[in-house]
């Protein structure tokens, strides 16, 4: 009898890992289970898709949903929704949360929360803080832990390592991947004064500077070179950081995001106002070719959205009261496929950006390419398809993006979870079944 499959996808061209090739994907029990040539009618459910790409499922290593905490920006379900409206399959979670997670009941809460709501498949981080560190060891081995998160410099939340005697401490405590929001807080304190009593948001990069940034990212390098521990510089901003990260690779991982690689001040300033107020800031456009230059060069590692959802009552609060964060999880994709049509980015460079690379930076098993016995998750793209962004398709309970009104080429046709179709055409289907994303490190 011939074989049966329970879901397969057919008349695309496949990205595998040769490349580009015209064939179909068969998922039997969530996992791929044959690629070549397959008849639709082998399997109890197929996609067509003739005229499209198909690509390994995005992940997003970078959001914040705010859940528990203040749901009134997002939850683990809206922002899950959303992700899989943009194409993403699966996300890996912020900590700073209300409370944060940084204990073990504070992460199993989240996963259980997660179940049933989450429609992404889903990981979450364990934040670093003096109280904890020397706890993280064992933290990073709980169940659908994604490595450590520690803020150097203080952001939104209450999570804070500020000096080398306590980053130390973190980067001594376990193995696995230490993100790390690389920004200088005694730096961001001392200079404070320059907006403190109110300023024009557009000096929120003049105070968050470019040597808060190098300051900060010179002494994580330096430690975690001397704890022999590996990290993952998030939201790499500068220029002078991309130099110094590009001669530390042996140690150091590094993401960037699509805002830092649309945007350039002052423009997004006098445009967007706080809606374009991040931490680290969007600077000028010199960095913002540096940053591109080092996606061409190698130096860049992944593309996350950081997601940060605030509403835009919390946005209108005069400069420097508003808080800092863009939406996003929805919109990294068909920014990057915008980019992609506009010539600054290969298929094979987005696809190791969104999916292999971080599964290379945090051993993810079994997803980050379509392979035999990997999970079945597809982001099914129509690399031609011209749309515009708006605030309302945006799912995020926050309702805005700061991209709203820009016109892109590329857009999310599907987005398949271990063989199950989530989104088509703009439109949910099925209900929310995300799992735990599984890690190689049993370490
Ligand atoms: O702009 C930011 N917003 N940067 C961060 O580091 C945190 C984030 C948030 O959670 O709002």
């Amino acid at each position: 009898m011939a074989e049966t499959f329970d879901f397969v996808i057919h008349g695309g061209t496949v990205v595998t890992t040769s490349g580009p090739v015209q064939t179909s994907v068969a998922v039997r029990s969530g996992k791929v289970a044959r690629i070549g040539d397959i008849a639709p009618a082998a399997a109890g459910r197929s996609f067509d898709a003739k005229g499209l790409t198909v690509l390994p499922g995005v992940i997003d290593e970078q959001v914040h949903f705010r859940e528990p905490g203040p749901v009134h920006k997002e939850d683990l379900e809206s922002g899950t929704r959303g992700a899989v409206l943009g194409g993403v399959t699966a996300v890996f979670e912020m900590p700073n949360t209300d409370p944060p997670t940084t204990t073990a009941s504070a992460l199993a809460d989240k996963v259980k929360r997660a179940a049933g709501r989450s429609w992404t498949d889903f990981a979450f981080y364990v934040g670093a803080s003096p109280e904890n560190a020397d706890d993280l060891k064992d933290l990073e081995r709980e169940p659908a832990c994604c490595g450590i998160k520690m803020f150097m410099g203080s952001s939104t939340g209450t999570l804070l390592v500020a000096d080398d005697e306590n980053v130390a401490r973190v980067l001594a405590s376990g193995t696995r991947r230490v993100t790390v929001h690389s920004e200088d807080d005694m730096r961001l304190q001392e200079r404070n004064a320059m907006v403190r009593d109110g300023a024009d948001v557009s000096m929120h990069a003049e105070w968050r500077d470019v040597e808060t940034a190098v300051r900060s990212t010179k002494r994580l390098l330096a430690l975690a070179r001397k704890a022999g521990r590996r990290v993952h510089v998030l939201h790499v901003s500068t220029a002078e950081e991309m130099a110094i990260l590009g001669e530390n690779k042996d140690i150091a991982t590094v993401e960037v995001l699509p805002q830092h690689l649309t945007l350039a001040a002052p423009e997004c300033y006098q445009r967007l106002g706080t809606l374009a107020q991040m931490n680290p800031p969007i600077r000028e456009a010199r960095h913002r070719d540096a940053l591109w230059r080092a996606i061409d060069e190698g130096i860049v590692d992944c593309v996350g959205s950081d997601h940060a959802p605030h509403t835009l009552e919390e946005k209108a609060r005069p400069y420097p009261r508003s808080p800092s964060g863009l939406t996003g999880v929805q919109t990294l994709l068909p920014l990057l496929l915008d980019h992609h049509a506009a010539g600054r980015l290969t298929l094979a460079r987005l696809v190791d950006l969104t999916s292999a690379g971080p599964c290379r930076i945090f051993n993810v098993a079994g997803k980050g390419r379509i392979a035999v016995g990997y999970d079945g998750d597809f982001t099914v793209v129509d690399l031609k398809a011209k749309r515009t962004i708006t605030n309302s398709w945006i799912a995020s309970r926050a309702g805005w993006t700061a991209f709203d009104g820009m016109a892109v080429t590329g857009w999310p046709k599907a987005t398949i979870i271990r063989g199950n179709v989530v989104m088509c055409d703009d439109e949910l289907q099925g209900a929310p079944a995300g799992a735990p994303v599984r890690f190689q490190e049993t370490l």
